[in-house]
């Protein structure tokens, strides 16, 4: 059958987890500070609450032959503000899940999120394009970047915007090849180095 693109499934929160994971490995472990099952259990949780950045309603899959192939998040920026501070209402099934002690370190780590992307703008953010391993080369990150484009013509939202890691050149090509320019660079302070977090490009393409 050929690939389409949809929204997921509940039962589908497993897959979307690992394909969030692999979209940005470092920044997750960094901020929820957890061991790779419990992290997959996190996104998950996040999957299924609603109103939050990774929510299942903001995303978007390919599924071939009832496979899910990747995903892509996308979301009008003017909510990405509203939409990261619903991800408090999660507290008490994120400390059932991560425990008190482990909460309290990803709390410490809180000051990180300055770094991350704010809303500018009013166009579409699209994030964590992820194709699994066995799918990449055939198009995949292309359809669902032309998914999030499609919404974003249908929303009335002129541009879709970006940011992907500063050593992360292969994801950087895809998405030059689709149309995207480079606009600003940020860097990480050093004492983030350690964790792989070393800065982004933000990338944008009118639509
Ligand atoms: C980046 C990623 C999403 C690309 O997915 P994909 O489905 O393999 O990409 P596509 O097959 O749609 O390829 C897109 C374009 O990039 C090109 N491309 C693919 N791999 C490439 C590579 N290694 N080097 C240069 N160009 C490449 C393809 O040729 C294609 O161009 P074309 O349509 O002109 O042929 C995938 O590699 C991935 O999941 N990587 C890990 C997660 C990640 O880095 N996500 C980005 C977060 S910002």
């Amino acid at each position: 059958m050929a690939p389409r693109l949809r929204r997921p499934y509940d039962h589908e929160a497993s897959d979307c987890a690992r394909l969030l994971h692999i979209s940005a490995p470092h920044v997750y472990s960094y901020t929820l500070t957890q061991t790779q099952s419990k992290l997959y259990e996190l996104l998950q949780l996040f999957f299924r609450t609603p109103g939050n950045m990774h929510s299942k309603e903001n995303m978007i899959v390919e599924e071939e032959d009832g496979r899910i192939t990747g995903m892509i998040l996308a979301c009008p920026a003017r909510d990405m503000k509203r939409l990261a501070s619903n991800t408090a209402r999660c507290l008490a099934q994120l400390i059932r899940i991560a425990g008190l002690r482990d909460v309290v370190r990803m709390m410490l780590r809180l000051p990180f999120n300055r770094y991350l992307p704010v809303t500018e703008g009013d166009g579409l953010f699209v994030a964590n394009l992820a194709v699994f391993e066995e799918y990449r080369g055939r198009g995949v990150a292309v359809r669902l970047l032309q998914g999030a484009q499609a919404i974003a013509v249908e929303k009335g939202l002129g541009r879709l915007t970006l940011v992907v890691e500063i050593d992360n050149s292969h994801a950087r090509r895809v998405y030059e090849k689709f149309g995207f320019m480079e606009v600003k660079r940020i860097d990480f302070p050093s004492r983030y180095h350690k964790y792989g977090l070393f800065g982004y490009y933000k990338m944008v393409k009118d639509v």
